[in-house]
Order: structure tokens, then sequence, then C-alpha cells
């Protein structure tokens, strides 16, 4: 039997990049996904592609949250697993972050975020235990390892926004514990995303570097010598929605070639 066998997932942000690669993981695991994402047609062929379900949903909006909610409740009557992933980066220097970016940036990675962990666990609180499980449900949020690093000043709001998802997925694992409900989440590097391609776009204009320059810089510092595929991350957060992971709770896992120790 595939470990996920009989779980239900609902996955923020699975159109694209780490959100799809983990949808990919998750559904060959054997789980049962919602698939949702502000990109409605992209999340539509990615769950055609797998025979998961879909839903168009911007996670800063409070009536398309309750309906992505609701719609895992009224197809399986329980969520298993949030995977609280979506979110965005805009670089620029520290100096001219003006307040509109850095409310765009917060409202997605961090507000969001929150409030889709808040709505989840209080409908998680109504179920019983998962299936061969003491667990009522688990949140996985994707954090940073920017969260430690800073990033750098060109990434000001996002690196800030990831530290905050690290201090809430604590949070809301002691509020939670009592209740049988884990919160963990995962800090990936730098990983070959369209994320990726959009700093690398933004980092070059910034710094007068040709396409595909900063990537380089960046992935030269990684200890285990290769860049960071989403399938990389895919892996661990199959581990937090699985079984082997009952037991763990607040954590933040690193999953990035190392490269938070430096080189
Ligand atoms: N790529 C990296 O190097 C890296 C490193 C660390 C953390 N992360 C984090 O991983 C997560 C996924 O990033 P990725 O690299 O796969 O990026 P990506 O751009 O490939 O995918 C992000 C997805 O989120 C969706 N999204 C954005 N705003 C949304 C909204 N308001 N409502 C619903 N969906 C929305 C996008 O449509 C997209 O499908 C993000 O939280 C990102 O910050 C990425």
């Amino acid at each position: 039997m595939a470990r996920l066998t009989g779980r239900t997932v609902l996955v923020t942000g699975a159109a694209s990049g780490i959100g799809a690669a983990s949808s990919r993981r998750l559904a060959a695991d054997g789980a049962q996904l919602l698939l949702a994402d502000i990109d409605g047609p992209g999340v539509e062929k990615l769950a055609a592609e797998l025979g998961q379900a879909a839903v168009r949903a911007d996670v800063t909006r409070g009536e398309d949250v309750d309906r992505m909610i609701g719609e895992a409740y009224t197809r399986w009557g329980r969520l298993d697993v949030l995977f609280n992933n979506a979110g965005v980066v805009r670089l620029q220097p520290m100096l001219e972050v003006t307040h509109d970016e850095w409310d765009r940036v917060m409202s997605v990675n961090l507000r969001a975020v929150f409030f889709v962990l808040q709505a989840v666990a209080r409908r998680m609180l109504d179920q019983g235990v998962m299936q061969e499980s003491e667990l009522r449900g688990k949140l996985i949020q994707t954090a940073s390892i920017a969260s430690y690093r800073g990033g750098n000043h060109l990434m000001t709001p996002y690196s800030a926004s990831k530290a905050g998802v690290v201090s809430l997925t604590r949070s809301a694992a002691q509020a939670l514990a009592p209740h049988r409900i884990t919160s963990n989440c995962v800090c990936p590097g730098a990983v070959e995303t369209p994320m990726w391609e959009q700093i690398d776009k933004e980092w070059g204009a910034l710094e007068g570097l040709g396409q595909g320059e900063a990537w380089k810089r960046r992935i030269r510092h990684i200890p285990l010598g290769r860049p960071e595929r989403a399938e990389d991350v895919a892996g661990v957060v199959a581990f937090l929605a699985g079984p082997d992971s009952d037991y763990m709770t607040g954590q933040a896992l690193n999953v990035d070639g190392g490269l938070v120790m430096g080189n």
C-alpha cells in the first residue's frame, strides 16, 4: 500500500514549481488531492493530468479561502493535510521598498498563510483522528532559508514574511498540540522553479547581470554541488504529510543542499 493511501490533502500554489511537484509526489504516494491556485487553468490542467480535483482560489481573499476549504469538506467530509505553499517574491533594494509592495508580499506570504492555516485548523478540530494515526490533521507551511539568512537586501519583505511563517508554524504547533494537530514547515534553498526565473531576471536588472548570472552566483555556494529541484522539496513534503512524521511538530526543516551553512 502506498504511504499516503486514504490521506486527503489540500495544496495551495499547486499550479507551479514546488506545489506542482509536491502534488505529483503526493498523488503517486496514494493521497487524494484538492489542488488550489490563483492560476485556474494551470491548476485544472495539473489536476486533470493527475486525476485529482482543482479549485481556483486567491488565498488572500477570505471568500475564496472559505470556498476552497468548503470544497475539501464537501468532497471528503474531512481534511487530513494542508500544504500551505502559495507565495510570491519581488526583488527591490531595501531603501526603495514601498508600503504597497511590502503589503503585497506580506498579504500572500504571511497573512494568507496564517488565515488559511487558522480556517483549516478550526475545521480540523471537529473531525476525528486520521486513519491509522493518533492525529486529527497535519499542517505544513512553505517557509524558506531566507528566514534565517535574511535572504539578501534585495528580498527584505520576502525574507521577513518567511521568518513570520516559521514563527506562526511554531505558534500553531503549540496551540494545536492538545488537539492532536501538528504544524511544521519546509525551508527550501534555491529551487529551480518559475519563481527563481523571476528572481534571476529582477536581480539581473538591478545589478546589470545577464540572464542566468544571478542564478549561477547563488548555486555556486551550494555545498551539495547541484541546484535544488522542486522534487527535492516534494519528498520532504510527502514525509511531513505521511505517518513517519506523526510525532514531529513545530519544526522547520531546511531542504537546501546545505546552503544555509554557507561554504
Ligand atoms: N523557488 C525557490 O527557490 C523557493 C525557495 C524557498 C521557498 N520558496 C517558496 O516555495 C513556495 C512555492 O514557490 P515556487 O518556487 O514553487 O514558486 P512558483 O512561482 O513556481 O509557484 C507559486 C505558485 O503560487 C501561486 N500563487 C501566487 N499567489 C497566489 C495567491 N494569491 N493565491 C493562490 N495561489 C497563488 C502561483 O500562481 C504559483 O502557481 C513559495 O511559498 C515560495 O516562497 C521557493
